[in-house]
């Protein structure tokens, strides 16, 4: 998150002085939160819950997949993206991404099988994927399509929020997103269809109270995600705040690639969209893993940088408990062990060589928010002189 103050802490207390905490009482903070956010991301509904792994979780569920079923998702995402397949009793696949790190549609294609339920492309770090060549892929398979904007909160893709495209759009509002109400998450949902099962899906006993009785013919055991109206007052007033944030950042951004001059065998990476991108870091490719390496120690001393296959939670690889398919508490409720996705062979031990490839060359380099335009000339300036000693 990049900002909260006083207006945050005001909407909380008046919630917690109230004494109006519970989404199905007095308060009507998350209700309020959900209408407010299909408003801005232009989704049918929304529900607001407790974090972005029970919004995925949400919209497999909705969209009824589970054993027998598999589910693609990219190389490079936070292991929630998996593990919330595994939850459901499905099994996720590795898709290869492209070179802005996000998944790949050509490879999306190629990993297509008859089990294949749906994909969940992740628009990482704030940047759309190519939905264009995504969705064209999925409707030709006829798969469903589930938005990961877990880190693109307000992201666009050829003048649509991202989270509106697919089927459903998973969000999150933990501390390390763009705007943050302590945890959080939000189920975009652009299918009436799903309404129903999604508000089912987030909390199983809702059939019981008054606000779901209507949903009760369309219920099912389900878990509990329920969000509450503290935090909700505060995730309101950081929605209110989101269009600022992210033109400070795409304004940083661009000017930042405009300035950097960058060593000739090195390049910015084009996003899939320059204008809706959230603008929280700009990506720098170059020739070699040695390069890429140098090229990061310059960049990280400036601005704070990384090179993204260093991420371990974030990478494939990394993604110990689905490798080794340890897939649940309980032997018969393990994915992996379940006879009906016996036959969905998995590629988790197996190196992804074009993953791997734009992972290891790749600089993520941070923008810093709330800067003006002269100190973010500075940065520029600082930089290219650093950037003399790259060799
Ligand atoms: C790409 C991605 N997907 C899903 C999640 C899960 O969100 P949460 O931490 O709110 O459960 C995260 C959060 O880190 C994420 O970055």
């Amino acid at each position: 998150m990049y900002i909260a103050g006083k207006q945050e802490a005001a909407a909380a207390e008046k919630i917690i002085t109230s004494l109006t905490y519970f989404r199905y009482g007095t308060g009507q903070e998350v209700k309020a939160a959900e209408n407010e956010w299909s408003q801005l991301v232009g989704s049918k509904d929304t529900v607001v819950v407790t974090s972005g792994t029970a919004a995925l979780q949400i919209a497999l569920k909705a969209l009824g997949i589970g054993p027998g079923d598999s589910v693609l998702v990219p190389t490079y995402t936070y292991v929630a993206t998996p593990l919330a397949v595994t939850t459901v009793g499905a099994i996720p696949i590795y898709v290869d991404i492209d070179e802005q790190l996000l998944m790949d549609p050509k490879d999306l294609k190629r990993k297509i099988r008859k089990h294949t339920k749906a994909v969940i492309p992740v628009h990482m770090a704030g940047m759309p994927c190519n939905m264009k060549a995504i969705l064209k892929v999925a409707k030709e398979a006829g798969i469903a399509v589930i938005e990961d904007c877990c880190q693109c909160d307000g992201g666009s893709y050829k003048g649509k929020r991202v989270g509106s495209l697919g089927d459903m759009g998973a969000f999150s509002f933990n501390e390390y997103k763009i705007i943050s109400s302590g945890e959080g998450g939000a189920c975009a949902i652009n299918k009436k269809k799903y309404v129903q099962r999604a508000r089912s899906a987030s909390d199983g006993g809702l059939y019981a109270w008054n606000e779901g009785k209507k949903l009760a013919d369309k219920a099912f055991c389900s878990s509990h995600y329920r969000f509450n109206n503290i935090n909700a007052a505060i995730l309101r007033q950081q929605i209110k705040r989101l269009d600022g944030i992210l033109k400070s950042l795409r304004n940083a951004r661009k000017q930042l690639i405009k300035e950097i001059k960058l060593p000739k065998e090195c390049h910015f990476v084009e996003s899939h969209d320059e204008e809706g991108n959230c603008g929280v870091c700009f990506l720098v490719q170059a020739p070699t893993l040695k390069k890429a390496k140098k090229l990061d120690a310059i960049f990280n001393d400036v601005l704070g940088s990384y090179r993204p296959i260093n991420s371990s939670r974030h990478i494939y690889k990394d993604w110990i408990v689905v490798n080794e398919k340890r897939g649940g508490h309980h032997p018969d409720w393990d994915c992996f062990k379940h006879p009906k996705n016996k036959k969905i062979k998995t590629n988790y031990n197996k190196p992804l060589k074009q993953s791997d490839d734009y992972l290891n060359r790749t600089v993520l380099v941070r923008v810093p928010y709330g800067k003006s335009k002269a100190a973010v000339s500075q940065l520029a300036k600082t930089l290219n002189k650093a950037l003399e000693s790259y060799k």
